[in-house]
């Protein structure tokens, strides 16, 4: 698509990137981190493509002032990022490790310096092993350390950090890693993902009071949730089923209770006697009223009726004659369709987009130029239709591009190139894309020029 006329976006737009503790830091067991479920789930053969690791990741414990340094120069006005819990807690109760503490201190200063505005994620996956031991999110004990640890590290950066969210989508660290196995902890237990699923969200609501308490009166704390529209891969019946039914489990099993207070109807019916069962007050705790929601989109998902697939019955299909990227299906209304949605059902006070990116194979050039040029057009088009909500009355108040740099991308681990920044993972150099120039030109203009699909592409 080609942009006719200048898309400008509301004044303060915060434009920034996002990244997560595990993917970029390395420095695994140094300065009295403790060990992480990643960690010991990379461990395993098998379980993460060439069995790669975070051991090194993008090394950024040790070269994150070189990072802020591409950020301002970049010229983003925000960062997210997340903090190890096993760097401030190697146990993730008890005893607190002040130099897991002094590193994110040294850098919400130096962003600060740079008039970068820090967003802090408090948990992005990489639970601490000790409390693994103990069952970890099938333990409901482990919503109260998430308070405790949340409330450790308001204390020492709630004076400058002002943007807070609890979880990073809970859906995946609940399903992938405990239903599908495909994350650490590597389970393939239903119940344990349902368990996982209630308690991550208990832990959101403890962990919003006790921010609300001790932070000061300006502090704004949100949660993100990864989002995707579901839609039948037909008009049949089945697929119509089908497709409500995935919506309930990978949406609205997040979306209601902490927006609505309640489990959606659906998702009670469809786990039958293994939904868990909450405790008196535990949906008013998980709704505790936010500042903003933030949300991932990626894609859509497509879905057919599969009597064979447990719970939903349905199956993700890849509908023919569209774009793909090495992970998803590329589809660019899905963004406008999510914002519209939550927006239409939900109200939040505020919405950030808190990821959207795309993984791309990308390479130097013999003139050392990352021509990236499947990215631009990606976050563009992107752009675009967050433009189209904004336009129709949506409160959006930020976007951040996953990711700042090329990192550990999970069970893909090195495969996967979300970065505007490319990394050379055996020298570990940095190198800005072309995409990470174009970004920087959006963010000095607020908004997109008109361009064509020949003019728009920097070289
Ligand atoms: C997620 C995480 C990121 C991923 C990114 C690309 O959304 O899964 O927040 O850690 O790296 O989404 O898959």
């Amino acid at each position: 698509m080609t942009i006719t006329s200048p898309l400008s976006f509301p004044k303060d737009f915060l434009w920034g990137t996002a990244t997560s503790a595990y993917q970029i830091e390395g420095a695994w067991n140094e300065d009295g981190r403790g060990l992480s479920i990643w960690d010991t789930f990379c461990r395993q053969p098998g379980k993460i493509y060439q069995n790669a690791n975070g051991d090194v990741a993008t090394d950024h414990y040790h070269r994150w002032v070189e990072d802020i340094e591409i950020m301002a120069q970049l010229g983003l006005k925000a960062y997210r990022f997340s903090i190890a819990w096993p760097r401030v807690q190697p146990d993730g109760k008890g005893i607190i490790n002040l130099k897991g503490l002094d590193f994110y201190d040294h850098l919400v200063d130096a962003l600060l310096a740079h008039d970068i505005q820090p967003f802090v994620t408090l948990f992005h996956w990489d639970l601490p092993q000790a409390l693994q031991d103990e069952g970890g999110w099938t333990n409901r004990q482990t919503s109260d350390y998430f308070a405790d640890y949340a409330s450790t590290v308001a204390e020492r950066l709630g004076d400058r950090v002002k943007d807070w969210i609890t979880h990073n989508e809970p859906m995946v660290a609940a399903l992938s890693g405990h239903f599908l196995g495909e994350h650490a902890p590597g389970l393939q237990d239903p119940i344990a993902a349902l368990q996982a699923s209630h308690h991550l969200l208990l832990s959101h609501g403890k962990a919003v009071q006790v921010l609300r308490a001790g932070l000061p009166a300006d502090a704004r704390i949100g949660i993100t949730l990864n989002l995707s529209p579901v839609q039948p891969a037909s008009q049949a019946e089945d697929d119509l089923l089908a497709a409500q039914r995935t919506d309930a489990v990978i949406n609205r099993l997040f979306l209601d209770p902490v927006m609505l207070g309640r489990y959606p109807q659906e998702a009670i019916e469809i786990f039958g006697p293994i939904f868990p069962q909450p405790e008196p007050d535990d949906l008013k705790i998980i709704s505790s009223p936010l500042d903003f929601l933030g949300i991932n989109y990626y894609s859509r998902a497509v879905i057919r009726y599969d009597a064979d697939f447990p719970f939903v019955q349905g199956i993700q299909v890849l509908p023919k004659g569209n774009e793909y990227s090495q992970m998803w299906e590329i589809y660019p209304p899905g963004i406008y369709e999510t914002l519209m949605r939550v927006w239409q059902d939900y109200h939040p006070v505020k919405m950030i987009v808190t990821e959207n990116g795309i993984p791309v194979a990308d390479g130097i050039d013999f003139d050392e130029r990352v021509r990236d040029y499947r990215r631009i057009r990606y976050l563009r088009d992107h752009l675009e239709q967050m433009h189209r909500a904004i336009a129709e009355g949506v409160p959006v108040e930020g976007y951040f591009i996953w990711s700042l740099l090329d990192n550990f991308e999970w069970a893909f681990g090195y495969r996967m190139r979300f970065g505007l920044v490319y990394t050379d993972f055996e020298s570990l150099k940095r190198t800005i894309k072309q995409s990470g120039y174009w970004f920087s030109q959006v963010i000095r203009d607020n908004g997109l020029k008109p361009d064509t699909s020949e003019t728009y592409l920097p070289d």
